[in-house]
């Protein structure tokens, strides 16, 4: 795919999953007011997190991407913000202990507002309207008027992400994030759980070397990156229009960021080559996430990667592998012998959640914890019998203490789906689950290192 690319070429193309706005002139008043707000991120931020991943994909660091399935407008409160923040920084934590190895969080935050739809419309007792596409597209209640595509709502979702993105900077630089503050980030309801414990446990194995180091005249105040650390965000880039509005030209290079956040993905229902969501993307120099389906063949996948990173650039693409606890198997394999077979550089990463949702006999959609499990086994099994990195995981997850996915040691049953299911989309690991999976991730991190330590030795 060639030809000169621009922030609008990918108008010219087939889009999947983008609405049509009946109110155009409504439409083009907001993407002109978007186009002229501050941008949310900068050039020099995604570069820097490009060059992390780079090292990720090189075995020398783990990406950590994780939140909502769907942010919302109605959820937008300080305590939905820093509870997802303290689990990332939790499953970072135990990633970085038990894995040794430096951890890239990426939050699915601050901007993960549009939602990909398996079907246009909804049928509702013989009712039919259009799907609800996230927040930043319609409404949620079943209603005709809720769900006409409204551009006001993308000034929203900017106004939301850049208060969101405010309250993270504030929070991962001013010292909350602070090591020493470790045990802190424990969340009420997640102590008293085996994974709750067993963080426990390590953090204060982190506070004693803490101690140590203090004793030797290491301190916050002496090692700043003690105090603080790096966060990034991602969401989908799905609705362009917004996208379009959030590119700018950095003044430095000439190069183009899309500023809306750090990172951007293509999900797996608008990767088509020669469609809108390709096109938009490969001329944004934001790191890139390619959501890879069962569906995805293996020529598909070359060809993605010669139009997303034509100069085969390290940290430039993440390929977030999604197959199912039963398809991983078939279809990992074969995408990672292409890629090798062909030399290109990519950093593997594994979302664990989206080949694994069902509905439960009670009509919850829901996802079992020991699929998950599975598929994230198999993703480090695999990548350790090709001879490849296992670099990353991409989870929904939040804070709350939500019973949206079944299983895990708190044993959440079919039945108590209902107690607490408050997804706006799929349904998310709560924190409990999160931190048992994390102790999961670092097992298979140790032992990718331990395979790297064999070889080195040999
Ligand atoms: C998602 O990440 O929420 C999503 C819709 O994923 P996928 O494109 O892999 O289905
Ligand atoms: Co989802």
């Amino acid at each position: 795919m060639t030809g000169s690319w621009s922030p609008s070429s990918w108008r010219t193309r087939p889009i999947a999953q983008v609405p049509s706005y009946p109110d155009q002139a409504a439409l083009v008043a907001a993407e002109a007011r978007l186009k002229g707000y501050p941008p949310l991120v900068s050039a020099g931020e995604a570069r820097t997190l490009r060059a992390t991943l780079a090292l990720a994909s090189q075995g020398k660091a783990f990406l950590l991407q994780g939140g909502d399935c769907a942010e919302s407008f109605a959820e937008f409160q300080t305590n939905k913000i820093r509870d997802t923040l303290r689990v990332l920084l939790q499953m970072a934590v135990i990633l970085t202990y038990a894995g040794a190895v430096p951890v890239v969080k990426v939050g699915r935050i601050a901007g993960q507002f549009a939602k990909p739809r398996s079907s246009d419309t909804e049928v509702l007792d013989g009712v039919e309207l259009p799907s609800y596409r996230g927040d930043i597209i319609n409404a949620m209640p079943f209603e005709e008027a809720s769900r006409i595509p409204d551009p006001g709502r993308m000034e929203q979702g900017y106004w939301q992400a850049a208060s969101t993105l405010n309250f993270l900077r504030a929070l991962v630089s001013g010292g909350w994030a602070d090591l020493h503050n470790v045990h802190k980030w424990n969340l009420e309801f997640v102590k008293e759980s085996p994974s709750g414990e067993r963080y426990r446990k390590l953090a204060a194995r982190i506070t004693e070397s803490l101690e140590f180091m203090e004793a030797c005249g290491l301190t916050s105040a002496t090692v700043p990156d003690l105090r603080t650390t790096d966060f990034y965000t991602s969401h989908e880039s799905l609705l362009l229009p917004y996208e379009e509005a959030m590119t700018r030209q950095d003044s430095m290079t000439g190069q183009y960021v899309d500023t809306s956040a750090h990172m951007l993905w293509i999900g797996d229902r608008t990767r088509q080559v020669d469609g809108a969501h390709v096109e938009f993307l490969r001329g944004v120099i934001n790191p890139l996430g390619l959501k890879c389906g069962p569906g995805l063949s293996n020529d598909d996948l070359i060809r993605l990667c010669d139009t997303l990173n034509p100069d085969n650039e390290p940290g430039r693409l993440t390929l977030i592998t999604r197959m199912g606890h039963d398809k991983v198997e078939e279809h990992l394999p074969r995408l990672i012998r292409a890629i090798k077979r062909e030399g290109r550089a990519v950093l593997w990463s594994c979302d664990p959640m989206h080949g694994n949702t069902v509905k439960s006999s009670n009509g919850f959609k829901t996802r079992p914890f020991d699929r998950i499990m599975r598929e994230v086994e198999a993703f480090f099994a695999i990548h350790r019998s090709e001879g490849t990195y296992a670099g990353g995981v991409h989870l929904e997850l939040t804070g709350q203490d939500v019973t949206e996915c079944t299983g895990g040691a708190i044993a959440i049953t079919e039945a108590q789906l209902a107690s607490r299911y408050h997804t706006h989309c799929d349904p998310r690991l709560n924190a409990a689950q999160s931190q048992e999976l994390a102790f999961l991730v670092a097992e298979g991190i140790r032992a990718e290192r331990h395979k790297a330590d064999l070889a080195a030795a040999e």
